[in-house]
């Protein structure tokens, strides 16, 4: 297949992009570079730096292609609650520039990276891909709106749609900047011997997916038609703390904790069930927390030295 990747050089997109192209799958990086690093992209792809709000030059890029993978978007909650406007231009406005350029194109299939910020607090657990969906902090309202606007097209114009809500992603090549999410702060701040910085006292309970798990999602999902909602998780709650006391068996030695406090935006507990991608598409995850964990440290202990 030719597929064209929105945010392609981004943490989830590479991933993502090395898998398809390991399966001989013709892969087009579309990315702006605005979050990522042109190193991160796999030199197999063909990669043309834009802006999703360039609808001539994405639609051009259109041209010939299957299949969009839409991963672009900017991700960071704390700075989604100082800025709403910024990340309703870049990633409602984007996604919607993104389906316009698709229509113009005719390309018409779709797979969106949602995420679990999309249930805001949940009032049960697992989340199911039926639990309400209920914003609470701008980056989660955008990943609605674009969800809403994408099914849209689907009932409009007959695109497929496929929408993976990913839970907490983790592993090899996590480079945000800034670090907002629990594993990499752990790790980074554990191998460089500092405090590490904790919020809610490491009692969140998140539910981590390893990042080759997560990729294999994507393929997984690549020949569905019609209309497609997956929760993509570990199927486990896991509090903060625990993983840093995991952190700490596997590096030897004990941390020591920097207590942040509260953070807006967060909710205190998630966690899927993801037997909806498992029934319709035998996907199930194959590396363990310690295995993920283990593979994650060794990758920023060779790229931290
Ligand atoms: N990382 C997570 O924990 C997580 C969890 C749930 C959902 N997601 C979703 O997965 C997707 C990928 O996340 P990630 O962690 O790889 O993020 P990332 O920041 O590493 O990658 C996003 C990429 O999109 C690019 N980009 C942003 N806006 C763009 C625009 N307007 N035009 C072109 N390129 C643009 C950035 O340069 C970057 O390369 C996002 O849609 C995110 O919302 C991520």
């Amino acid at each position: 297949m030719k597929i064209l990747i929105t945010g392609g050089a981004g943490f989830i997109g590479s991933h993502v992009a090395k898998l398809l192209l390991d399966q001989n799958h013709e892969v087009i990086i579309f990315d702006n570079l605005s979050k990522s690093k042109i190193e991160f992209i796999d030199p197999r792809a063909e990669f043309i730096e834009g802006d999703l709000k360039d609808q001539t030059k994405l639609t051009e890029c259109l041209s010939g292609v299957d299949l969009v993978m839409h991963f672009a978007s900017l991700i960071e909650v704390s700075e989604s609650v100082k800025n709403p406007l910024l990340f309703a231009e870049n990633n409602i406005l984007g996604t919607i520039h993104l389906l316009e350029s698709m229509k113009t194109a005719k390309v018409k299939k779709i797979i969106f990276s949602s995420s679990a910020t999309v249930y805001g607090p949940p009032t049960k657990l697992p989340l199911t891909e039926s639990s309400p969906i209920l914003a609470n902090n701008p980056y989660g309202a955008s990943k609605i709106a674009s969800e809403s606007f994408i099914t849209t097209y689907h009932f409009l114009y007959d695109f497929d749609v496929t929408i993976l809500r990913y839970f907490n992603p983790y592993g090899p090549g996590e480079m945000h900047s800034p670090e907002t999410h629990a594993i990499p702060s752990i790790i980074k701040a554990a191998l460089n011997k500092k405090p590490i910085p904790v919020f809610w006292q490491g009692e969140q309970i998140r539910d981590f997916i390893y990042i080759e798990d997560l990729a294999e999602a994507h393929t997984a999902t690549i020949n569905l038609t019609g209309l497609n909602i997956f929760n993509v998780g570990g199927d486990k709650g896991i509090k903060v703390i625990d993983i840093l006391n995991k952190v700490s068996d596997i590096l030897g030695y004990k941390l020591e904790i920097d207590q942040l406090g509260e953070r807006a935006g967060d909710v205190a507990a998630n966690y899927a069930s993801s037997q909806l991608l498992k029934q319709k598409t035998g996907w199930q995850t194959k590396v363990d927390l310690d295995a993920g964990l283990k593979k994650t440290i060794d990758y920023y202990k060779q790229s931290l030295s």
